[in-house]
């Protein structure tokens, strides 16, 4: 593989525990104002020394975080539509050249397989690997976002088994049951996406049973920073992923540091 393809996977996926926590902030280019993260800066700040990886767009990452920042960052770069129209109908929204403008060590698009525009996010996702290996940069196909379809072991697998076909170099999906086979069936790295908000015990079994069928770790948003506690949750997530906390054990870690972490 491509050194600085190599290097920059490795900035997302930590080579010590071959693990990642990826922050996910990048709800905001479909859904608006989403609650908690109004204001992007405000939110992402506290997190950012616990996150691997942060996940967003150019628009947030240029107006909400300080260039100084030592975390990578997964550039979204599919988008232009919004939760009121037809979500799958997504463009690529950010050139290659702005991406390496802005450092990203990888970038991130959506695709929607059995939707009316499957076959432009995947168009979008060979065009985009393309472009991006032409610079070693890795690219995150993100599958499976929206109603529209059942979020079982043969659909997750079936995306993400295309994604990884297409040269996504890592996935991101939902944890559902039989995910051994969806991880089984995908030759690249799994990233599980939180989804809607659950009690924080739930997300952390969510994640507990994500890692332990094979995920590589969590892209993970709303469980974390829609959070009373989103430092604290953080936290207790990073347990799971790196040193193989049990989820009772992350739970209870949870907790005691909730104490200390400003409720909202
Ligand atoms: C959706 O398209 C976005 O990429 C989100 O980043 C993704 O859904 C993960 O966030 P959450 O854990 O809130 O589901």
């Amino acid at each position: 593989m491509d050194w600085g393809l190599k290097n920059r996977i490795s900035q997302i996926i930590k080579p010590a525990t071959g693990r990642t926590v990826m922050l996910a902030v990048d709800h905001g280019y479909f859904l608006g104002p989403t609650t908690r993260l109004e204001n992007a800066r405000q939110t992402i700040a506290p997190l950012l020394p616990y996150a691997d990886t942060l996940m967003l767009t150019r628009g947030i990452l240029r107006t909400s975080v300080e260039a100084t920042t030592n975390v990578p960052i997964v550039l979204r770069v599919s988008g232009g539509t919004s939760i009121l129209g037809k979500l799958s109908n997504e463009i690529i929204t950010t050139s290659i050249r702005d991406a390496i403008r802005l450092n990203a060590s990888g970038v991130a698009l959506s695709i929607f397989i059995g939707s009316e525009h499957e076959k432009e996010t995947l168009s979008n996702l060979c065009s985009l690997v393309n472009e991006a290996e032409e610079y070693g940069i890795p690219v995150l196909a993100v599958t499976a976002v929206g109603k529209e379809m059942v979020r079982d072991a043969r659909y997750l697998g079936l995306c993400c088994r295309i994604a990884a076909e297409l040269g996504a170099h890592i996935v991101k999906t939902y944890y559902c049951d039989g995910f051994e086979e969806v991880v089984g069936g995908c030759p690249v790295p799994i990233v599980v996406a939180g989804g809607k908000k659950i009690e924080e015990k739930e997300a952390l079994q969510l994640t507990y049973d994500s890692i332990k069928h094979g995920a590589v770790g969590v892209d993970m948003g709303r469980n974390i920073w829609q959070s009373d506690y989103p430092v604290a949750m953080i936290q207790a997530v990073r347990e799971i992923v790196h040193n193989n906390a049990s989820p009772e054990k992350a739970y209870e870690l949870f907790k005691k540091t909730a104490t200390t972490d400003k409720r909202r």
